[in-house]
């Protein structure tokens, strides 16, 4: 299944509840061959609306975190653990997640990623399969399946509720662990 394929399917799911509300489906974008796949949580008022990923606030945050080691959104492929919005931006449940999980993982079959980095806790804790939270588990790279390497980092919504840059602080972290990704993926 192409990324088209999937997106089509996505956009006419209603595998779960929160089809029920959703304006936009929202499957995910950017560049089929990269090498980066970034994967949040879900979609939040914005981003339902547009049917695209990571539009709104956290999305400018997210182009930022990218702009400071100059790569483009276009340059990356960038989705979400559940392609529909939930009510009032709750957290996913489990078997929501379970229910849009082969859409992640045909995506990733799909793009192949060398780098899979996780944004926040929800994607962290369901590709890892951890109950570690994000605060210990970032800025280390893990590896899933074998072959693909899985490298949790802040949610970005978090950086705007904790905008110190002072050494230590989620965004300086933040600001570090792009910075390694980028390493990593210069010399593959
Ligand atoms: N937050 C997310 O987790 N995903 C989006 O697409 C937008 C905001
Ligand atoms: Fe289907 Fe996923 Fe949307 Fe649920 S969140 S309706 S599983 S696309």
């Amino acid at each position: 299944m192409d990324l088209a394929e999937i997106a089509g399917k996505v956009k006419t799911c209603t595998k779960c509840r929160l089809s029920e509300n959703r304006t936009k489906a929202v499957p995910g974008e950017g560049d089929e061959d990269t090498d980066l796949l970034f994967v949040g949580e879900g979609p939040g008022r914005q981003e339902d609306q547009q049917g695209r990923p990571f539009v709104g606030r956290a999305g400018n945050k997210l182009t930022d975190i990218l702009g400071s080691v100059s790569l483009e959104r276009s340059q990356v492929y960038i989705t979400n653990i559940v392609k529909c919005r939930p009510p009032e931006n709750r957290t996913p449940k489990s078997d929501e997640i379970d229910s849009c999980l082969p859409y992640l993982e045909a995506q990733i079959a799909e793009i192949n990623p060398s780098i899979i980095a996780t944004l926040g806790n929800t994607a962290t804790k369901t590709l890892l399969d951890t109950e570690e939270g994000i605060t210990s588990a970032r800025g280390k790279f893990y590896s899933w399946r074998g072959k693909i390497q899985v490298f949790p980092m802040f949610h970005p919504s978090y950086l705007l509720r904790n905008p110190s840059k002072e050494k230590g602080s989620p965004k300086y972290q933040t600001w570090q662990d792009i910075k390694k990704i980028k390493k990593v993926l210069r010399s593959n």
